[in-house]
């Protein structure tokens, strides 16, 4: 072996024994996985394989099948909404014990880019635009995970805040932005979490994709220490460039451009001490989560999961406008109007690799419905949201192989014989790892026998990108090839476009359904396979739609209109074109609102969607994400059971128009963060400009008094009251001015916040720690401090500042 020349870590100089019992061999296979989401046991040195997999909202373990389901916490931007570091600590170990129940050692998140713009795609799983907020909970989720013996991958390091064109897109953007805004949540995950491992993104910085990138080296080893694994985002590393970057881990494996390893470090393509410095990291990996013999990692304390769910759910929950309807009194109403697609079929999180899946779900309307259970409830769907086939509910399928509800999947290959079966219960199925033999079969099958509720035309068909024939009742119904968007596999993997057929259908009558799907062999997701058999919404007139739902808003003496997003506009591989909610559901609100009916809106969607009749109606509540318990959450918030706990973690804009960062799209392969560090609340006080609800924002059921704030030696404390007549969440933001600088800054910038809790008329001072590196700015290569006087401000949003105190930093 050669000596390792690159600085080690003293972490690792206990492990050089173990390194040294390996060969060429063994280690050039340790720094690739051995499939997708498994590392290589190596026996003989006692380690066993260790198994990563996505969340970060709940953990979906190696397989993506239904019958291991998954606990379902409220998305990233939800948990943001909190505001609560406890909360993302406590957030955090669920995930642990979630991975523990599933055999992981690592989780793939927390996802800690930035919401640069509202159009990024992924915003629902990032916390918030703002650096410091993202920081402070991101950090807290790795220690909260990490404490609890399994390893945290905050991702995807670094300026990966958009979409479109991800595994090329050239970021360019200057150092100080770089440092100050997107590198900064990495170096708290880091420096004060520990992280034990971080994702390298797809995107380059600076001419260099990241997996290659010098940012690996410095800072993240060499100024913040770091002395875990880099693990590449899934098919991210792309030469054997990325093995003299400290690029560790190249996932999945066994990974093609590093197919060449060991004969590179043989011909001196490649430096051996630049291999034994990754499988040192791995092993003390190994170490940390218990994968090596004689290492035993921290077992997770027990956690009731759709308890924390809901809390998590309750406390992301945000109340944006309220005219007074809002709690409503479960014992004066009896008959409500609950109204929306979302309120039925909710999203719980966004689409993409975060997706889980959960063993039920709580809608809106079920929630409601057991909180009002002396008022009559009706429903509307008032406007389809849903776009492509949905999932058919699984008390309607039969699996004729079995008689269970459900359907039987038959791999065959390519002689026609059948490899494998299973017999599943849902229709909606992702083989990405497990047991299928994907990678061998040619032809896949899906049959069912399906009793429609009602009679009428369906729109029958299915989603994927493979080629696919439906048959009803051995009748070829539909024989047709997915069109592609764009390169980004995937995106087409994991939301792929729907293909449908017209079909008659009699309530009460079973059809024999088969759906015969064909693969091609090669390609980089070889071996994985996503297909959704299901009914595209009935293409049933707008206009009657919103009139029955009008009827019933009419009829009641509150309407609860759930309003979001569906899985083509938050998802994993493109960003958003707009900020419009989709489909007729303005129109559908505003002609509710217009019953003079009392209307509440709820707002199910991952990232701000536009609300142009916010004036119109009684009540706004962003419900986010809300994760498996959201229904039960959200009516926990509607009737006062729980006080809306959420603060947005992100500036609401009233138009996209508004909005002052909108570029997401490269120009000849480059984007351009020429905004420099003005995103979010930064940008929108410098245009001096008014969102429709400003980053902060957030209403409780109970009033407050803000005192005073005071300095007690690196901390501000302040003093707040509950002046209302029942208990109350606040959330106490410190922001920093410093009008006369000599510096470029923000017109005011987060520095520190804290959740208070108060019973009524009590008086509760919150203590919030201000290190001066919150203060201090990045110039020429370092951190610098302005000396002098900041001015502090503290309030209950970045507009709404009733205290100030003059605040002495010294450089
Ligand atoms: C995503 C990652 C994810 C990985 C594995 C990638 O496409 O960007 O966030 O962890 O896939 O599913």
């Amino acid at each position: 072996m050669t000596a390792p020349t690159r600085v080690q870590t003293p972490a690792v100089a206990h492990l050089v024994p173990l390194l040294e019992k390996l060969t060429l061999e063994q280690k050039a296979a340790l720094v690739q996985g051995a499939d997708f989401w498994t590392t290589v046991p190596l026996p003989h040195i006692g380690l066993r394989a260790m198994t990563l997999s996505d969340g970060p909202a709940g953990v979906r373990g190696p397989r993506w099948d239904e019958r291991e389901p998954s606990l379902n916490l409220p998305s990233g931007s939800a948990l943001a909404a909190s505001w609560d570091e406890e909360l993302a600590y406590r957030y955090g170990a669920a995930a642990a014990s979630e991975a523990r129940r599933k055999g992981v050692d690592v989780v793939l998140g927390p996802t800690i880019n930035l919401h640069r713009s509202p159009l990024g795609g992924r915003h629902f799983e990032c916390l918030s635009e703002d650096p410091e907020l993202t920081a402070g909970l991101g950090a807290a989720y790795v220690r909260g995970m990490q404490d609890n013996g399994v390893g945290a991958c905050p991702k995807h390091f670094v300026a990966n805040d958009s979409e479109t064109d991800r595994f090329t897109v050239d970021v360019q953007v200057d150092d100080r932005a770089l440092r100050e805004l997107y590198l900064a949540p990495f170096e708290r995950a880091v420096d004060e979490a520990g992280a034990w491992t971080i994702m390298s993104a797809y995107n380059s910085v600076h001419g260099v994709t990241m997996t290659e990138n010098d940012l690996l080296e410095t800072p993240l080893n060499s100024e913040w220490g770091f002395d875990g694994v880099v693990i590449s985002d899934w098919t991210a590393v792309r030469s054997l460039g990325s093995i003299p970057a400290a690029q560790d881990l190249a996932m999945p494996g066994p990974a093609p451009a590093w197919a060449d390893l060991v004969d590179a470090v043989r011909d001196g393509r490649v430096d051996e001490a630049d291999l034994d410095r990754k499988v040192l990291r791995l092993l003390l990996l190994a170490e940390r989560v218990g994968a090596l013999e004689g290492s035993d990692a921290a077992a997770p304390a027990p956690v009731d999961g759709p308890a924390f769910a809901r809390e998590a759910s309750i406390e992301g929950t945000v109340l944006l406008a309220n005219d007074g309807v809002l709690p409503l009194d479960p014992g004066s109403l009896s008959r409500v109007a609950v109204i929306g697609h979302n309120a039925r079929e909710a999203r719980t999180q966004g689409g993409g690799s975060a997706t889980v899946l959960p063993e039920k779900i709580v809608s809106p309307l079920d929630g409601i419905r057991a909180a009002l259970a002396d008022a009559q409830v009706t429903y509307e769907i008032g406007a389809v949201v849903q776009e492509g086939v949905a999932e058919i509910p699984l008390d309607q399928l039969v699996n004729p192989v079995t008689g269970e509800p459900g359907l039987r999947v038959g791999f065959f290959g390519a002689d026609g014989a059948e490899l494998f079966a299973e017999d599943r219960r849902a229709t909606a199925l992702v083989w990405f790892g497990g047991d299928a033999p994907i990678g061998a079969s040619r032809t896949v099958v899906l049959e069912t026998r399906y009793t429609p509720a009602e009679s009428g035309e369906i729109q029958l068909g299915f989603a994927g990108a493979n080629p696919g024939k439906l048959f009803v009742d051995g009748d070829l119904v539909l024989d047709d090839a997915p069109v592609l968007e764009g390169t980004d596999l995937g995106a087409a993997f994991l939301n792929p476009p729907s293909l449908t057929a017209a079909v008659r259908v009699e309530a009460g009558r079973a059809i024999a359904v088969r759906a015969e799907f064909t693969r091609a062999q090669g390609g980089p997701l070889d071996g994985a396979l996503s297909v959704t058999l299901g009914i595209a919404p009935e293409r049933t007139d707008p206009a009657a739609l919103i009139a029955r739902a009008v009827a019933a808003a009419e009829a009641a003496e509150v309407a609860v209109v759930v309003v979001g997003t569906n899985s083509k506009v938050e998802s994993e591989g493109y960003d958003r074109e707009n900020l419009d909610l989709p489909g007729h559901q303005d129109d559908l609100v505003r002609a509710v609102a217009a019953t003079g009916t009392p209307t509440v809106v709820v707002v199910n969607a991952g990232s701000p969607v536009v609300l142009p009749w916010a004036d119109e109606v009684s009540a706004v509540v962003q419900g986010y994400f809300g994760g498996q318990e959201f229904g039960a959450a959200l009516a926990d918030v509607l009737t006062g059971a729980a006080e809306p706990g959420g603060r947005l973690p992100t500036t609401w804009p009233a138009a996209l128009s508004d909005v002052p960062v909108t570029e997401v799209v490269p120009t000849d392969g480059v984007l351009r963060y020429t905004e420099g560090i003005h995103i979010g609340s930064r940008a929108w006080l410098k245009a001096d400009a008014a969102p429709a609800f400003p980053f902060g924002h957030g209403l409780g059921y109970t009033t407050w008094s803000w005192g005073a704030a005071q300095r007690v030696g690196d901390d501000v404390e302040v003093t707040l009251a509950n002046t209302g007549d029942r208990p109350g969440k606040q959330v106490v933001q410190v922001y920093a001015e410093r009008p006369d600088s000599t510096v470029e800054r923000p017109v005011r910038w987060l520095v520190g916040y804290a959740v208070v809790r108060a019973e009524a008329g009590q008086t509760v001072t919150a203590r919030i720690p201000l290190p001066t590196r919150r203060f201090a700015h990045w110039a020429e290569g370092a951190w610098r401090l302005e000396s002098g006087e900041y001015t502090l401000r503290a309030g209950a949003s970045v507009v709404d500042l009733p205290l100030d105190l003059a605040w002495q930093v010294q450089a």
